[in-house]
């Protein structure tokens, strides 16, 4: 990658996508094409700081529109694709598998078939520099079993329609590398926190729930365990995979920080009690609640390969980045109402 590429990032109004289109548009003078379709998910009030940037436009569009992703790729001639555009809740999955079918199966299959018909009129050298990163979950090799943590070679047992869709995904992205030939590489990261996640996911629902003094449903007993990365750090683990010359197929990304959901829930407390100062105990909201159909007790990753390949190695501490995403939330009460407003009745968390 060259100073002045030009990076496609699809999904770039989500979570991960806005964070990481601001550290694309931080690396030397980096162009960025956000496509994405703004779902309830997608917020353009997630990119506010970007969006007059010259060197980025947001296209409204869907990833399974062969025909705007084809004209794109011909109008930018991007030296790399990332993709994150994906349906990203379990609970909603549940609720409604086809939806995620159709987006991150389909939509992934039609990306990558526009994506290889541009990367295969590209003259050799720029073929071989080209990269498409197709950011994929942890949750794709099922639950973990006491002790173990995931890496590349973990089998395949998606559990949830999300981690199904998710995995069907990624088999098309390497039956395009084996047919074509196409230079893919998965990511498979683990659960993300950090600012600008949407409030139906577990840290941010809680942290508004507490901070309002409403009550706190944690699925059955608390006791599931998932490996908690910062987003930031997801995002610098990225960039570090679309630098290496000669990457891997697959890198899992994570942290260490494999933790049970009633421990986190109970820290968001804390850190409100600390910064709120009201006097309240929140940990008094806690409330067990009916578990999840099919819930993965466990995910925990080794990213061994990641930080033996790459330079990367995070840099936020979990307790560290827990208190200051608890900050941004209280300090962002617009961003909160603006997203909200758009979310259609969706399940718990
Ligand atoms: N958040 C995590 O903890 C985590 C962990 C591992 C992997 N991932 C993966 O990373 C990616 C991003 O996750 P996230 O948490 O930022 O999700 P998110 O739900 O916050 O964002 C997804 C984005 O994709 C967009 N989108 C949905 N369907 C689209 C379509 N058909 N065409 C174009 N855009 C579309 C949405 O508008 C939204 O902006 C996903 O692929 C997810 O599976 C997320």
């Amino acid at each position: 990658m060259n100073q002045d590429s030009t990076v496609i990032v699809t999904g770039g109004a989500g979570f991960i996508g806005s964070t990481l289109v601001r550290q694309c548009l931080a690396v030397g003078s980096w162009s960025v094409v956000t496509i994405d379709k703004l779902t309830y998910a997608g917020n353009r009030c997630s990119l506010t700081e970007v969006l007059d940037n010259p060197r980025h436009e947001l296209v409204e569009g869907d990833v399974a529109d062969a025909a705007l992703v084809a004209e794109l790729l011909k109008r930018h001639r991007p030296q790399a694709v990332i993709h994150l555009a994906a349906e990203s809740h379990v609970d909603r999955s549940i609720a409604g598998p086809p939806q995620f079918a159709t987006t991150n199966a389909l939509g992934t299959c039609v990306l990558l078939d526009e994506v290889t018909r541009y990367w295969q009129q590209l003259k050799e050298a720029e073929q071989q520099a080209f990269r498409c990163l197709l950011v994929s979950t942890d949750e794709v090799f099922g639950s973990a079993n006491p002790d173990e943590s995931f890496d590349e070679q973990s089998p395949f047992a998606p559990n949830s329609p999300y981690a199904a869709s998710k995995a069907a995904g990624e088999h098309f992205a390497r039956a395009f590398s084996q047919t074509y030939g196409l230079p893919v590489v998965v990511a498979n990261s683990s659960n993300n926190f950090g600012p600008r996640q949407h409030p139906e996911k577990l840290i941010p629902k809680m942290i508004l729930h507490a901070a309002a003094g409403q009550s706190l449903p944690v699925y059955g007993d608390g006791l599931h365990q998932r490996d908690w990365l910062h987003v930031e750090d997801c995002g610098d683990a990225l960039l570090e995979i679309l630098r290496a010359k000669k990457p891997s197929s697959r890198y899992v990304i994570g942290a260490e920080n494999c933790l049970t959901n009633l421990h986190v829930v109970e820290l968001i407390c804390d850190f409100l009690d600390e910064l709120l100062g009201d006097g309240k105990n929140r940990r008094k909201l806690i409330a067990s609640t009916v578990d999840r159909l099919g819930h993965d007790r466990r995910y925990a990753v080794d990213a061994g390969r990641l930080r033996s390949e790459t330079h990367w190695l995070p840099k936020i501490g979990f307790e560290g980045g827990l208190r200051e995403t608890v900050r941004w939330y209280l300090e962002n009460p617009g961003w909160v109402a603006e997203v909200s407003r758009r979310e259609e009745s969706g399940p718990s968390y």
